[in-house]
């Protein structure tokens, strides 16, 4: 399951890695974002083809003005369940740290990445106020379980949760950043999240495999239901369904529309594209997982 071509560089060495690469590039949102800077009219806050209803006999009667509102909520409807995601992450890395040795290049990283995500959630969350959109987040339920969550996240479902909530917004941060048509302030908090995630994201696809190797297959199973679980949940999650609220549509109606739009299938899809490769690789998604990744639209058509 794990790379047999090469060997897997030690949890020491890829922390060492990644803690030189934050010595040598990272943001502080707070200064590097000119928060002063108003909005600029008529460009977007999410490319139009990855808004939920695109596509669609709703969409289509949509002002463009309209369609503009709507990508602004979607976008930070998405931000605000990152957000949830960091908050459980925070939470994580804390558990780890507790538990290792602050010596060790492994936990110092872990802390490090503690940091970065306590201001990123900070910057998503004035993101957001800029936005003026409510602060969406998951629903009052999801949320209560996110809250139970770090404290019974362990082995490779944990790195895979890990993983899922980090990769799948990535995809959506890297194409918008590239373009010209979305605002500045969305590209520029795109550009800071996806530069310090990269490090994130190695440091749990280094971690997994190892994980994986040392879990039975009885406990494999187990970890794969749970990781289809969270890929469920996250990937229910990213719209609210109240986001249609801000162009006057009925949320039940909105969200069915956004459920049945092959579009929006295929949105999901790209988000889970790697995420999803990785996971197979490592032997992550199967029985008794499979049906709920089926639901979830990120598994390949
Ligand atoms: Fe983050
Ligand atoms: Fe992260």
């Amino acid at each position: 399951m794990t790379n047999t071509r090469m060997p897997a560089p030690g949890r020491e060495t890829v922390a060492d890695r990644l803690l030189r690469s934050t010595a040598a590039r990272s943001y502080d949102p707070d200064l590097d974002i000119d928060w002063t800077a108003p909005l600029v009219p008529g460009k977007g806050f999410i490319l139009e083809r990855r808004c939920s209803l695109y596509g669609t006999t709703l969409w289509e009667r949509l002002s463009p003005e309209q369609r503009l509102e709507l990508g602004k909520h979607e976008g930070a409807s998405v931000a605000s369940t990152g957000i949830w995601l960091e908050l459980m992450l925070m939470r994580i890395l804390a558990k780890l740290a507790y538990r290792g040795d602050p010596v060790s290049a492994h936990v110092q990283y872990a802390l490090t990445e503690l940091a970065e995500e306590c201001r990123h959630t900070i910057m998503f969350g004035r993101m957001i106020e800029q936005l003026g959109t409510p602060m969406y987040g998951p629903p009052p339920r999801i949320w209560a379980l996110g809250n139970r969550l770090p404290a019974f996240a362990y082995g490779p479902s944990m790195w895979a949760a890990i993983l899922i909530g980090e990769e799948i917004p990535d995809r959506f941060q890297r194409e918008q950043a590239a373009d010209e048509s979305i605002q500045p302030l969305m590209r520029m908090v795109n550009r800071i999240h996806i530069l310090e995630e990269a490090r994130h994201i190695s440091f749990a696809r280094a971690e997994l495999p190892r994980s994986v190797a040392e879990t039975s297959r009885a406990g494999l199973a187990y970890h794969r239901a749970v990781t289809a679980r969270f890929a469920f949940i996250v990937a229910s999650n990213l719209i609210n369904p109240l986001v249609y609220r801000s162009v006057g549509l009925d949320p039940r109606v909105a969200r069915a529309a956004a459920l049945a739009n092959p579009h929006y299938k295929a949105t999901l899809r790209f988000g889970g594209e790697k995420i999803v490769a990785f996971l197979q690789d490592a032997g992550m998604i199967g029985l008794p997982g499979t049906p709920l990744w089926r639901r979830s639209h990120l598994l390949p058509a």
